[in-house]
Protein backbone atom coordinates (compact mmCIF):
# COMPACT_ATOMS: atom_id res chain seq x y z
CA UNK A 1 0.00 0.00 0.00
CA UNK A 2 0.74 3.44 -0.73
CA UNK A 3 0.34 6.63 1.76
CA UNK A 4 0.92 9.74 -0.34
CA UNK A 5 1.93 12.71 1.72
CA UNK A 6 1.71 16.00 -0.03
CA UNK A 7 2.46 19.38 0.62
CA UNK A 8 4.45 22.74 1.21
CA UNK A 9 7.50 22.43 2.86
CA UNK A 10 7.18 23.07 7.00
CA UNK A 11 3.32 21.82 7.11
CA UNK A 12 4.79 18.69 8.69
CA UNK A 13 4.70 16.19 6.94
CA UNK A 14 7.75 14.46 7.40
CA UNK A 15 6.75 14.50 11.30
CA UNK A 16 3.56 13.16 10.37
CA UNK A 17 4.69 10.26 7.80
CA UNK A 18 7.24 9.28 10.53
CA UNK A 19 4.26 8.75 12.82
CA UNK A 20 1.81 7.04 10.46
CA UNK A 21 4.24 4.92 9.23
CA UNK A 22 5.43 3.98 12.95
CA UNK A 23 2.02 3.09 13.70
CA UNK A 24 1.16 1.30 11.19
CA UNK A 25 4.42 -0.34 10.54
CA UNK A 26 5.03 1.37 7.24
CA UNK A 27 8.33 2.44 5.68
CA UNK A 28 8.86 6.12 4.93
CA UNK A 29 10.17 7.39 2.10
CA UNK A 30 11.10 10.92 1.53
CA UNK A 31 11.55 12.47 -1.62
CA UNK A 32 12.49 15.94 -0.74
CA UNK A 33 16.02 14.46 0.12
CA UNK A 34 16.80 12.86 -2.92
CA UNK A 35 16.24 16.06 -4.39
CA UNK A 36 18.73 17.72 -1.17
CA UNK A 37 21.19 15.10 -2.34
CA UNK A 38 21.21 15.77 -5.98
CA UNK A 39 21.97 19.12 -5.15
CA UNK A 40 24.31 18.33 -2.77
CA UNK A 41 26.14 16.63 -5.11
CA UNK A 42 25.83 19.08 -7.55
CA UNK A 43 27.39 21.44 -5.29
CA UNK A 44 30.01 18.52 -4.36
CA UNK A 45 31.34 18.54 -8.19
CA UNK A 46 30.77 22.43 -9.42
CA UNK A 47 28.08 21.18 -11.56
CA UNK A 48 26.11 24.77 -12.04
CA UNK A 49 22.42 24.59 -11.05
CA UNK A 50 21.30 25.55 -14.63
CA UNK A 51 23.55 22.60 -15.94
CA UNK A 52 20.60 20.13 -16.86
CA UNK A 53 22.70 17.76 -18.25
CA UNK A 54 25.38 17.75 -15.51
CA UNK A 55 21.81 17.70 -13.03
CA UNK A 56 20.66 14.52 -14.97
CA UNK A 57 24.04 12.62 -14.93
CA UNK A 58 23.97 13.00 -11.35
CA UNK A 59 20.43 11.72 -10.84
CA UNK A 60 20.67 8.97 -12.85
CA UNK A 61 23.98 8.01 -11.97
CA UNK A 62 24.23 8.30 -8.29
CA UNK A 63 22.26 6.13 -6.62
CA UNK A 64 20.26 7.38 -3.09
CA UNK A 65 20.28 5.10 -0.44
CA UNK A 66 18.25 4.92 2.68
CA UNK A 67 19.67 3.08 6.06
CA UNK A 68 18.93 3.79 9.99
CA UNK A 69 21.17 5.45 12.83
CA UNK A 70 19.52 4.05 15.71
CA UNK A 71 15.76 5.28 15.49
CA UNK A 72 16.82 7.94 12.64
CA UNK A 73 16.77 7.75 8.74
CA UNK A 74 19.85 8.58 7.17
CA UNK A 75 20.58 9.56 3.75
CA UNK A 76 23.61 8.23 0.97
CA UNK A 77 24.44 9.27 -2.23
CA UNK A 78 26.82 7.42 -4.37
CA UNK A 79 28.26 6.16 -1.07
CA UNK A 80 28.53 9.63 0.81
CA UNK A 81 26.48 9.71 4.07
CA UNK A 82 24.97 13.47 3.15
CA UNK A 83 21.63 13.16 6.22
CA UNK A 84 23.02 16.33 7.78
CA UNK A 85 24.76 18.01 5.17
CA UNK A 86 21.37 18.30 2.86
CA UNK A 87 19.95 20.10 5.97
CA UNK A 88 22.17 23.27 5.46
CA UNK A 89 20.52 26.75 4.30
CA UNK A 90 22.90 26.35 1.18
CA UNK A 91 20.86 23.17 0.02
CA UNK A 92 17.65 24.72 0.80
CA UNK A 93 18.68 27.47 -1.95
CA UNK A 94 19.95 24.91 -4.22
CA UNK A 95 17.15 22.62 -3.71
CA UNK A 96 14.41 24.65 -5.96
CA UNK A 97 16.60 24.65 -9.08
CA UNK A 98 17.71 20.97 -9.16
CA UNK A 99 13.83 20.12 -8.29
CA UNK A 100 12.44 21.89 -10.72
CA UNK A 101 14.55 20.71 -13.48
CA UNK A 102 13.08 17.95 -15.92
CA UNK A 103 15.19 15.60 -16.39
CA UNK A 104 15.75 15.12 -12.98
CA UNK A 105 12.31 14.79 -12.08
CA UNK A 106 12.31 11.98 -14.30
CA UNK A 107 14.93 9.79 -13.14
CA UNK A 108 14.11 10.54 -9.38
CA UNK A 109 10.59 9.57 -10.01
CA UNK A 110 11.52 5.92 -11.31
CA UNK A 111 13.60 5.67 -8.63
CA UNK A 112 11.06 6.94 -6.18
CA UNK A 113 8.23 4.24 -8.07
CA UNK A 114 11.00 1.13 -7.39
CA UNK A 115 11.36 2.09 -4.25
CA UNK A 116 7.74 2.41 -3.39
CA UNK A 117 6.14 -0.54 -4.51
CA UNK A 118 8.71 -2.69 -3.09
CA UNK A 119 6.46 -2.49 0.00
CA UNK A 120 4.43 -0.49 1.83
CA UNK A 121 5.23 3.09 2.15
CA UNK A 122 4.40 6.44 3.59
CA UNK A 123 5.57 8.41 0.92
CA UNK A 124 6.37 12.20 1.16
CA UNK A 125 6.72 15.09 -1.41
CA UNK A 126 5.25 17.59 -3.40
CA UNK A 127 3.74 15.89 -6.76
CA UNK A 128 3.45 11.92 -4.94
CA UNK A 129 -0.18 11.25 -5.29
CA UNK A 130 -0.32 13.27 -9.11
CA UNK A 131 2.60 11.76 -10.52
CA UNK A 132 5.05 9.66 -8.48
CA UNK A 133 1.62 7.12 -7.37
CA UNK A 134 -1.48 8.30 -9.05
CA UNK A 135 -3.07 5.12 -8.10
CA UNK A 136 -1.86 5.66 -4.37
CA UNK A 137 -4.21 4.09 -1.79
CA UNK A 138 -4.63 6.79 0.51
CA UNK A 139 -3.31 10.77 -0.52
CA UNK A 140 -3.39 13.32 1.70
CA UNK A 141 -2.68 17.27 1.14
CA UNK A 142 -1.09 18.97 4.13
CA UNK A 143 -0.76 22.51 4.62
CA UNK A 144 -0.66 24.72 6.92
CA UNK A 145 0.02 28.85 7.31
CA UNK A 146 3.17 30.23 5.99
CA UNK A 147 3.46 31.84 9.77
CA UNK A 148 3.19 28.50 11.28
CA UNK A 149 4.99 26.69 8.93
CA UNK A 150 8.29 29.29 9.78
CA UNK A 151 7.81 29.16 13.62
CA UNK A 152 8.15 25.17 13.09
CA UNK A 153 11.67 25.50 10.82
CA UNK A 154 13.12 28.02 13.39
CA UNK A 155 13.05 25.23 15.99
CA UNK A 156 13.47 22.14 13.69
CA UNK A 157 16.52 23.97 12.75
CA UNK A 158 17.51 24.73 16.46
CA UNK A 159 17.70 21.79 17.18
CA UNK A 160 19.29 20.20 14.64
CA UNK A 161 22.17 22.64 14.47
CA UNK A 162 21.67 24.05 10.86
CA UNK A 163 20.30 26.70 9.16
CA UNK A 164 18.77 29.90 9.61
CA UNK A 165 16.53 30.58 12.67
CA UNK A 166 16.11 33.99 12.07
CA UNK A 167 11.95 34.11 12.02
CA UNK A 168 11.95 36.60 8.84
CA UNK A 169 14.55 35.39 7.17
CA UNK A 170 12.99 31.72 7.38
CA UNK A 171 9.35 33.26 6.80
CA UNK A 172 10.73 35.02 3.29
CA UNK A 173 12.20 31.70 2.27
CA UNK A 174 9.10 29.46 2.69
CA UNK A 175 7.15 32.22 0.57
CA UNK A 176 10.00 31.86 -1.81
CA UNK A 177 9.99 28.40 -2.28
CA UNK A 178 5.98 28.26 -2.36
CA UNK A 179 6.17 30.44 -5.13
CA UNK A 180 8.50 28.54 -6.89
CA UNK A 181 7.07 25.06 -5.91
CA UNK A 182 3.63 26.05 -6.99
CA UNK A 183 4.52 27.90 -10.51
CA UNK A 184 7.30 25.79 -11.86
CA UNK A 185 6.16 24.13 -15.42
CA UNK A 186 7.63 20.38 -14.21
CA UNK A 187 4.78 19.06 -11.50
CA UNK A 188 4.11 21.98 -9.82
CA UNK A 189 3.06 21.84 -6.01
CA UNK A 190 -0.90 20.70 -6.35
CA UNK A 191 -2.97 18.51 -4.81
CA UNK A 192 -4.07 15.58 -6.23
CA UNK A 193 -7.99 16.13 -7.05
CA UNK A 194 -9.02 12.58 -5.05
CA UNK A 195 -6.58 14.05 -1.93
CA UNK A 196 -7.76 14.52 1.84
CA UNK A 197 -7.09 18.24 2.49
CA UNK A 198 -5.29 18.62 5.94
CA UNK A 199 -4.36 21.70 7.85
CA UNK A 200 -2.10 21.35 10.55
CA UNK A 201 -2.41 25.08 11.76
CA UNK A 202 -3.77 24.91 15.47
CA UNK A 203 -4.39 21.45 15.27
CA UNK A 204 -2.58 18.37 16.80
CA UNK A 205 -0.67 16.85 14.56
CA UNK A 206 -2.03 13.69 16.55
CA UNK A 207 -5.11 14.36 15.34
CA UNK A 208 -3.81 14.34 11.38
CA UNK A 209 -1.90 11.21 12.65
CA UNK A 210 -4.83 9.44 13.29
CA UNK A 211 -7.17 10.65 10.43
CA UNK A 212 -4.80 9.61 8.14
CA UNK A 213 -4.75 5.82 9.89
CA UNK A 214 -8.18 5.87 9.73
CA UNK A 215 -8.04 6.19 6.32
CA UNK A 216 -5.12 3.45 5.81
CA UNK A 217 -7.40 0.90 7.79
CA UNK A 218 -10.09 1.71 5.71
CA UNK A 219 -7.91 0.61 3.15
CA UNK A 220 -6.79 -2.63 4.78
CA UNK A 221 -3.66 -1.34 5.94
CA UNK A 222 -2.98 -3.61 9.10
CA UNK A 223 -1.04 -1.58 12.05
CA UNK A 224 -1.39 -1.45 15.66
CA UNK A 225 -3.87 0.26 16.98
CA UNK A 226 -1.94 1.43 20.01
CA UNK A 227 1.19 2.44 18.60
O1 LIG B 1 10.42 18.61 1.48
P1 LIG B 1 11.78 19.29 1.27
O2 LIG B 1 11.83 20.71 1.76
O3 LIG B 1 12.91 18.48 1.81
O4 LIG B 1 11.96 19.35 -0.33
C1 LIG B 1 13.12 19.87 -0.90
C2 LIG B 1 12.80 20.46 -2.26
O5 LIG B 1 12.48 19.44 -3.19
C3 LIG B 1 11.68 21.49 -2.31
O6 LIG B 1 12.12 22.62 -3.06
C4 LIG B 1 10.57 20.81 -3.06
C5 LIG B 1 11.27 19.74 -3.85
N1 LIG B 1 10.50 18.51 -3.96
C6 LIG B 1 9.85 18.25 -5.14
O7 LIG B 1 9.90 19.09 -6.05
N2 LIG B 1 9.17 17.09 -5.30
C7 LIG B 1 9.10 16.19 -4.31
N3 LIG B 1 8.42 15.05 -4.50
C8 LIG B 1 9.75 16.44 -3.09
C9 LIG B 1 10.43 17.63 -2.93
Amino acid sequence: MIIAIDGPSGAGKSTVAKAVAKKLDFDCLDTGAMYRAVAWMAQHRGVELDDAAGLEDIARNCPISFGRDGGAQTVAIDGVDVTSAIRTAAIDRAVSPVSACPAVRVALVDQQRRIGRAGNYVVEGRDIGTVVFPDAEVKVFLTASPEERAHRRVRQNVDRGVGSIDYETVLADIIRRDDIDSNRAASPLKPAADAVHMDSTGTYIEDVIDQICGLARKKGAQGDEAR
